[in-house]
């Protein structure tokens, strides 16, 4: 049994076919490539009770994956993360049935790590020696560990008001750092100069095939995880939109494998943003095919303040398809909510992970989401990460004060 069922890379505006054996970048029609297993051949060979006794890391799906010889594989075991049940926040909300994936445990502190580990393992299995990519922080973090780990040369340029302790792992890990006065599109425009003069591949999001594969993994998780029983709503914070790519491609994938019933409608999917930066909300809702770069973006949280997605157009496919929302969150509702999750729950979730508590409020209060619906919400982040974010007033105790009981 081959270790990848790995095909071909597609353009999904042409449909036209891409060797996926060597470098590739945008289609000629400029849209991200996505990539293609035999998934008739899977389909008779594999079965869901071969993960059995596999490593719990996103590497047990590596038939799905992109990666064809696991010497290639560059790894610091990320993935399966928790799937934990919220009952307290749930009953807050509204929503009883609610779960929380918590991608704040994983290598890099942030779900990143699960489209650096795919994407840097392909890049090396290419023969790829220097990437580089624009970033709001979290992916050229992870991307420059899983480099260097690698081997391979990064050079990542980022804001210049990226959370700190990202341009910290970023510089630690040996990468070329560089920040900008400006957004992660000032920062594209950058690497897409250096890039046009040759010698870099470019891992700016989406440019490259096989981060959506990394990030795939979370809706292979979770359908494992539910025992295959997928759940009602899945609310994802959207910057690129990668992850809601990916977990949309992953869904369908499972059902072409005959692993999760056809017959069932598929997850609704959510994309949350923040309302100083909401081009996917702007454009669902006058059912655009795609996105306008939005101007002057701001939010706390920084990993979704993307003013212009590439692939806007999956993005708004995945929530058109699965009968999804878009929807937008002030910071002081997603700042709220961070600190409710952590009292409630003991659990210290990222800005963006916070928005979507404000976003399921705001949906269970309208009753699209319906009660007793299973509803998952995916942190991306740890908490610990944005210490800035959190402002706290703590009592300074002075000599001879006492504890009050
Ligand atoms: C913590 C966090 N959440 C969400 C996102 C958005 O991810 P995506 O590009 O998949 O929409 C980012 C991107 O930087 C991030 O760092």
């Amino acid at each position: 049994m081959p270790y990848s069922y790995l095909s071909h890379l597609y353009c999904p505006k042409t449909h036209e076919r891409y060797a996926a054996d060597q470098v590739q970048q945008l289609s000629k029609a400029g849209a991200p490539l996505l990539v293609a297993y035999d998934l008739d051949a899977l389909k008779k060979a594999w079965k869901p009770a071969d993960l059995q006794g596999r490593d719990a890391s996103l590497w047990r799906y590596h038939e799905l994956l992109p990666v064809v010889d696991p010497a290639n594989i560059v790894t610091l075991g990320e993935g399966f993360t928790p799937l934990l049940p919220t009952p307290a926040i749930g009953h807050d909300l509204g929503i009883d049935d609610l779960w929380l994936k918590d991608e704040g445990i994983i290598p890099t502190g942030s779900f990143k790590a699960r489209g650096a580990a795919v994407g840097v393992s392909k890049a090396k299995e290419l023969g790829v020696q220097a990437l580089a990519m624009p970033t709001n922080g979290n992916a050229g973090a992870a991307w420059s560990l899983y480099s260097a780990r690698a081997g391979i040369k990064a050079t990542v340029v980022m804001p210049q008001d990226a959370p700190l302790i990202t341009r910290n792992e970023t510089a630690l890990s040996g990468a070329n750092l560089y920040l900008v006065d400006g957004l992660i599109s000032d920062a594209g425009k950058q690497v897409a100069q250096a890039v046009a003069e040759g010698g870099l591949y470019d891992a700016s999001t989406l440019k490259e095939p096989y981060r959506i594969e990394g990030k795939k993994t979370m809706g292979l998780e979770l359908a494992e995880q539910f025992d295959w029983q997928l759940p009602d709503v899945i609310l994802y914070p959207t910057g690129g939109g990668v992850g809601l790519i990916g977990i949309h491609k992953a869904f369908n994938e499972l059902q072409e494998l005959g692993w999760i019933d056809v017959d069932k409608p598929l997850p609704r999917l959510v994309a949350v943003q923040a309302s100083g930066c909401a081009p996917i909300v702007k454009a669902w809702e006058q059912k655009a095919a795609a996105s306008e770069f939005w101007a002057d973006s701001t939010t706390v949280a920084f990993g979704i303040n993307v003013p212009k997605a590439l692939g806007d157009f999956l993005v708004l496919e995945a929530l058109y398809e699965s009968n999804g929302y878009a929807i937008a969150v002030d910071d002081a509702e997603l700042l709220a909510e961070q600190r409710k999750v952590a009292e409630l729950e003991g659990a210290f979730v990222c800005p963006e992970g916070a928005a979507l508590y404000a976003a399921a409020r705001k949906l269970r209060a309208a009753d699209w989401i319906k009660a007793g619906e299973r509803v998952v919400i995916l942190n991306t982040g740890a908490g610990i990460k944005y210490p800035d974010t959190v402002q706290v007033d703590v009592p300074l105790l002075q000599p001879g004060d006492r504890l009050p009981r």
